[in-house]
């Protein structure tokens, strides 16, 4: 076989891996949501039901979007690249949740599509409770990023995918809200995921270190035409952009 043979080979070997890796990505985060319809079916939610599948999808929408979230500080931190192939995946799989959790809430609990007046329940909840509302708000702009999520889109909006997507950050930041808006009593789980958010944040808000390396670096100095070549330096290389 040639080099080059082997090459071909290798990059197929990793994008099967990389395949295997998002698969087995997906079936776990989707092992909560067969949970609930295994409990749904033996009966086994407890005393209310609608209410242990609109937490349990709601704990999981959180959950994945921070994990989204983290993963280009894991990055950064650790070097990983490989690990950017799963960003869209868990913002998907947040996104599902985030669905499920909205037509819990929208069909089985205020009964859309099955009363008439139901309708005008629904949007005078959203007005009316404020957690509803930054609830609601935060699925409303999760709802375009999961749209334009696809290669397509990101070729179509070039620079602006980016800047659109940062939007993910007010939708966890409006999701962190919700969750501390509600809770009644003390509970510290949605202030450690309101902290958790705010290290995310902040990670992502400092320069990269290899930024601040080529900040530091000493300037190339070009040699004059004539002059002898500069001596080398102990100074390495500014990193590749
Ligand atoms: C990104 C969007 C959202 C996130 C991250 C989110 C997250 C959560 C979380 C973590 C809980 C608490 C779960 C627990 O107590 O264990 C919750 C509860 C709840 N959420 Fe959401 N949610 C979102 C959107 C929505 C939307 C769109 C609605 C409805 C319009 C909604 C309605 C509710 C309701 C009714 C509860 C239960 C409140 C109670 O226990 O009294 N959420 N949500």
């Amino acid at each position: 076989m040639t080099g080059r043979g082997e090459g071909e080979g290798g990059r197929a070997d990793r994008r099967w891996a990389g395949r295997i890796a998002q698969a087995a990505v997906v079936a776990a985060a989707l092992v909560p949501a067969a949970l609930i319809v295994a409990d749904l079916l033996r009966d086994n939610l407890g005393a209310n039901p609608i209410e242990e599948i609109t937490h349990r999808t709601g704990d999981w929408t959180i959950r994945l979007l921070l994990g989204a979230l983290a993963v280009t500080p894991v990055r950064r931190l650790t070097g990983w690249n490989g690990i950017i192939r799963f960003r869209r995946t868990i913002g998907l799989l947040a996104f599902t949740y985030a669905s499920l959790h909205f037509l819990t809430w929208v069909v089985l609990d205020q009964g859309l599509f099955l009363q008439g007046d139901a309708l005008g329940y629904v949007l005078e909840d959203v007005a009316k409770r404020p957690y509803i509302t930054v609830g609601f708000t935060a699925f409303v702009l999760l709802v375009p990023l999961a749209v334009t999520s696809t290669r397509g889109w990101v070729r179509r909006l070039g620079r602006r995918w980016t800047s659109l997507h940062r939007v993910v950050y007010v939708a966890a930041a409006l999701g962190s809200l919700h969750y501390l808006w509600l809770v009644k009593g003390e509970q510290l789980t949605p202030v450690w995921y309101a902290l958790v958010l705010v290290v995310l944040l902040s990670v992502r808000l400092r320069p990269p270190l290899t930024a601040s390396v080529r900040r530091i670096s000493p300037p190339r100095r070009v040699p004059l035409p004539g002059s002898a070549p500069p001596a080398a330096t102990p100074v390495a290389a500014p990193p590749p952009p």
